[in-house]
């Protein structure tokens, strides 16, 4: 038996250590965290986060092998492996503000790791970090007089929230790397024998230390940029009367393109693309390669153009003023099948409409906690509403925020007799019905597709 511990129970770390639990039941496992809350969530039959099918893995390990505890101390001292899956949020002061990665919670944690062992292990960095943070916690975890040896392995998380289950069941690959001395090796493939235990060995890539932290930063900075891609077609498209739709089938069916990530929308968010894109800019600015720096830079800004663009052209459309109208955001999360809103578009969306003085209310089915908890400097200006179609009630528009595919099937009829007319609607992310929806009455502004009114001249 192995003792895993794994720091840090958020969306990363709590998935991650109950699918390994299931599939590794000749290991103990204990996820700790600082806050108190959450680790009382997950012990409990209300998880701190929704993720489609987690609940179930949770339930069928929970006090078998996998344990949640606010002990970290008295863990760290028994683990012989220990995941670190701690935030690592943009750093807002200081040198690199607003673009580097704030690395004291890591730094912390590697300290607290060193002043609670008392026998050598593997420490395995889960959260996203900049490249070479594994020679720094090396060096911090290497500097004690007792002859303990810490390995460090970077094994980075390429799970996506909606489908976390999924992608740890039958992941693309799993990524290690670590240092290519014997003793730096045998922590690798410790770790890859974990995986082994239900993924196949071609997929399990390893690599050096550097390649593995850097791969998890350009895998999300090429993702995103395929969204921005889009996005920046999908403008045109509106103009130039071609359809987003159309034109990302016809790019996407070339092989060497593929058609996956080429959903124009309202906007990227969720904690990885913006911070890991950030992150690399950083690292591209300190290394003196200004060029590379602006050249991925202009991901995010065209992220950034995107959202305000979407609010701009709702205030144009509806007649240059949103001031004291009721205007209904379908969804609030990042994106479909999570309750999480880091860095949501609808969030954005929001705080805009509401600078224009609009009356917002948000709905959404499992994201209205932290929409409230996000939103709380503004909070007492919206209203959350759970259900829909009393959230649409005396709107004047319904901008679809969150591809949520219960809103796909809402009775619109309904939902539009209710509505104050002329009754608009934003599909941000292009799951409607729109020609239904202009045949009920609706004036109708898709993404990437000219938008169909009932307003002539
Ligand atoms: C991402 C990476 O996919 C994952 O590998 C990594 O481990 C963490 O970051 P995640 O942020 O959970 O995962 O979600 P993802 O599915 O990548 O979507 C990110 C954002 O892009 C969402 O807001 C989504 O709605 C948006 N998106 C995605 C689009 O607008 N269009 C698309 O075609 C795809
Ligand atoms: P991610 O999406 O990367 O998993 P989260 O914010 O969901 O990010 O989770 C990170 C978790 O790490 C949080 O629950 C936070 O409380 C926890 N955490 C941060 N610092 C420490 C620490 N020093 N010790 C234990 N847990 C920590």
């Amino acid at each position: 038996m192995t003792n895993i511990l794994c720091i840090g129970a958020g969306y990363v770390g709590g998935p991650t250590m109950a699918v390994i639990a299931k599939h590794c039941p000749q290991h103990r496992i204990v996820v700790v965290d600082i806050d108190e809350q959450k680790i009382a969530a997950w012990k409990s039959d209300h998880l701190p986060i929704y993720e489609p099918g987690l609940k179930e893995v949770v339930s069928s390990v929970r006090d078998k092998n996998l344990f949640f505890s606010t002990e970290i101390n008295r863990n760290i001292a028994e683990a012989d492996i220990i995941f670190v899956s701690v935030n690592t949020p943009t750093k807002d002061f200081g040198r690199g503000a607003g673009r580097a990665a704030d690395l004291q919670y890591w730094e912390k944690t590697a300290r607290q790791i060193l002043e609670n062992s008392n026998s050598s292990k593997i420490v395995v960095e889960k959260s996203t970090l900049p490249v070479r943070t594994a020679e720094a916690m090396e060096r911090i975890l290497n500097s004690n007089g007792d002859n303990l040896f810490f390995d460090v392995v970077s094994n980075p998380e390429f799970l996506a929230e909606g489908t976390a289950i999924q992608d740890m069941e039958t992941p693309d690959r799993v990524l290690i790397g670590g240092r290519e001395t014997p003793s730096g090796q045998q922590a690798v493939q410790a770790i890859v024998e974990i995986y082994a235990q239900w993924i196949p060995r071609e997929r399990i890539i390893t690599t050096n230390l550097w390649s593995s932290e850097l791969s998890k930063l350009v895998a999300n900075a090429f993702l995103a940029q395929r969204i921005s891609s889009i996005n920046a077609i999908a403008n045109l498209c509106e103009i130039t009367e071609a359809n987003i739709t159309e034109v990302a089938h016809a790019v996407g069916t070339d092989s060497r393109i593929g058609p996956n990530f080429l959903q124009a929308s309202v906007g990227f968010g969720g904690s990885c693309f913006k911070k890991d894109i950030l992150n690399l800019v950083y690292l591209c600015e300190y290394f003196g390669l200004p060029e590379v720096a602006a050249y991925w830079e202009q991901v995010i800004t065209m992220n950034e153009f995107q959202m305000s663009n979407f609010v701009s052209k709702m205030v144009h459309a509806m007649f240059n003023t949103v001031a004291g109208k009721r205007i209904t955001l379908f969804g609030a999360a990042f994106k479909a099948n999570t309750s999480d809103t880091r860095e949501s578009a609808a969030l954005t969306v929001c705080r805009a409409l509401l600078d224009e003085h609009a009356q917002v209310i948000i709905t959404d089915p499992y994201a209205l906690d932290n929409a409230r908890a996000d939103l709380y400097d503004v909070a007492d200006e919206i209203i959350f509403e759970p259900d829909p179609y009393l959230a649409a009630r005396d709107s004047h528009a319904i901008a679809v925020l969150t591809e949520w595919p219960q809103y796909a099937q809402l009775d619109y009829d309904s939902i539009y007799r209710d509505m104050v007319h002329p009754s608009f609607i934003f599909d941000g992310r292009n799951i409607l019905d729109h020609n239904k929806l202009y045949g009920i009455g609706f004036n109708v502004y898709p993404i990437g597709k000219p938008p169909q009114t009932h307003f002539t001249g």
